[in-house]
């Protein structure tokens, strides 16, 4: 079986890293090596880097913002993502570059021909096999405090309607699910999904 590279996106506190998790254990019973990454961070200049983005996010310009999260992605990728893919591993990102098409290019107005080709750059071209929109409301039942000061309810209707654009330019990599479902049953889907991949794939999911 080929590297098989699956993400996560939607906006904060959806329930993505659960996902992962469900996903992440249930695979490790089926293929050879399972790979989970999230962004920013993933790398120790990463995890530096998602320190200060988290903390400082909107207190930058978008620009330096969005290149910030682009130099985190590129060091991700050439020293973990993909050499994993090159051993066939099925890595597992909890966010990846339509994380930043979404939040800085419809959230911030950052140019998205910029985002698109620094995100091309930053992953070598490789794009994610397919990608899981947990949709729905930020801060999902948690307190609604936002970590990053600044963003507001606007905004963050303008991240989803990049995820909308994102999921209708390329509907064979996305599959878009209710974050308000049971997370079992959310699960359940994504299992499906990734099944289908696996066999097209030649892997051996039992
Ligand atoms: P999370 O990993 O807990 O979801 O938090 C990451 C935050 O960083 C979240 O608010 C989304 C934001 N982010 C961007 O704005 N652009 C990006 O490219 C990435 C990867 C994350």
């Amino acid at each position: 079986m080929s590297g098989l590279l699956i993400t996560w996106e939607g906006l904060d506190r959806v329930g993505k890293t659960t996902q992962l998790r469900l996903v992440a254990d249930w695979l490790r019973g089926e293929v050879r090596e399972v790979v989970t990454v999230r962004e920013p961070g993933g790398t120790p200049f990463g995890e530096k880097l998602r320190e200060v983005l988290l903390r400082e996010a909107d207190a930058v310009s978008s620009l330096a913002e969005f290149l910030a999260f682009a130099a985190a992605r590129a060091e991700l990728m050439e020293t973990v993502v993909l050499p994993a893919l090159a051993r066939h591993a099925v890595v597992l990102m909890d966010r990846f570059i339509d994380s930043s098409v979404a939040y800085q290019a419809f959230g911030r107005g950052v140019e998205l021909d910029v985002v698109q080709t620094v995100n091309r750059a930053a992953t070598r071209g490789r794009m994610p096999d397919l990608t899981i929109w947990l949709k729905g409301e930020p801060f999902g039942d948690s307190e609604g405090v936002d970590r990053v000061e600044g963003r507001t309810p606007a905004y963050f209707r303008r991240v989803e309607a990049g995820y909308r654009w994102l999921s209708e330019q390329e509907p064979e990599r996305w599959v878009v699910l209710d974050a308000r479902q049971d997370p079992a049953v959310i699960f359940e889907a994504e299992r499906a999904r990734i099944r289908q991949i696996l066999i097209q794939k030649g892997g051996d999911p039992r």
